[in-house]
């Protein structure tokens, strides 16, 4: 059984895109995992989604071009120059999809992992992160890379478009409540109509991409040092201009300040917006207000993590 954990944004989406830093953690309590048996010869291989009662055959792989568990599967085989193998692999995830969770990016990197293990050549690091920054590309049309990387590396990432991801030091734990807003919301359109933004006035979006790269690059410093009151403003200033940027919406602007008033450091919303999750800074005895505050905002689930954990 192989697995993949999902991962939260904590500054720099969308800017991210357009050359600026971010900053991103996995989320390990959510995860993606894939486990395979084999089966008679010249039965071929079959992909079973559970969670979306999908049983998929490597054979439609030419005609279902849309599927992203099919491209992964296919991207593997290729990769590795075997023969499709006689298999049945059952993929499952408890990572909400279309959340901002980096659900496509889990599953994808715990199916080659399970895929490219079962045929004797295990996948890892750099090779399989090109593959799942492939099927990426179905979900995102243009992604920065940073949902696979901090996926595929399981360690918080300091990224930037097309360099190799730094690690860093957290000098204090950091706990997060996360709310998911129930809101299921295409990343490829709103990262679309940053696009479109910013292709109508490209000096004003640069602009707020380089605010956004440079409040990236404080949060680093006050992440290192473990100076909490400072990341969490770094947070309401991060959101305030993913608002600005239109990929908040009023749902995730309430638990946004809801978060705040109920004594939270900071509070943004996290990945491609318009719905999916808001993160919340919290001193750890507070989470369990701030989670209860967040579901009676509207919040559909929350959960707690503390990053940097000694
Ligand atoms: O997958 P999401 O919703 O967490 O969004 C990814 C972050 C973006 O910066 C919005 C897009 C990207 O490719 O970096």
């Amino acid at each position: 059984m192989h697995h993949a954990p999902a991962k939260i944004i904590l500054f720099g989406e969308h800017a991210v895109v357009y050359g600026q830093p971010a900053i991103a953690v996995p989320f390990t309590a959510l995860q993606a995992t894939a486990d395979s048996e084999p089966t008679p010869p010249g039965t071929g291989l079959t992909i079973i989604a559970s969670d979306l009662q999908q049983q998929l055959h490597i054979k439609d792989a030419d005609t279902m071009l849309d599927n992203a568990l099919l491209r992964s599967a296919q991207l593997t085989l290729n990769k590795l120059n075997v023969p499709t193998p006689d298999l049945n692999i059952t993929v499952r995830s408890t990572i909400p999809l279309a959340s901002g969770l980096g659900s496509g990016a889990a599953v994808s990197a715990a199916l080659i992992r399970e895929l490219s293990a079962a045929v004797g050549c295990p996948l890892e690091g750099d090779e399989l992160n090109a593959l799942v920054f492939e099927v990426e590309k179905m979900h995102h049309g243009t992604p920065s890379g940073i949902d696979n990387t901090v996926i595929v590396k399981g360690a918080p990432v300091y990224f930037i478009k097309g360099q190799p991801p730094q690690t860093f030091d957290i000098g204090a734990p950091l706990t997060f409540v996360i709310a998911d807003s129930g809101i299921q919301a295409s990343t490829r359109e709103s990262v679309g109509a940053v696009r479109e933004l910013y292709d109508n006035d490209p000096d004003t979006y640069q602009g707020f991409f380089e605010e956004i790269g440079a409040i990236v690059n404080e949060a680093r410093g006050h992440i290192e040092h473990g100076n909490l009151n400072d990341i969490g403003h770094l947070m309401n200033r991060n959101h305030h201009l993913l608002n600005i940027l239109t990929v908040s919406s009023p749902l995730l602007n309430t638990l946004v300040s809801t978060a705040r008033e109920t004594g939270a450091l900071g509070a943004k919303l996290s990945g491609g917006g318009r719905g999916g999750n808001v993160i919340a800074l919290v001193e750890p005895d507070n989470a369990h207000w701030v989670a209860d505050a967040f579901r009676e905002a509207g919040a559909v689930r929350t959960w707690v993590t503390t990053v940097g954990k000694s």
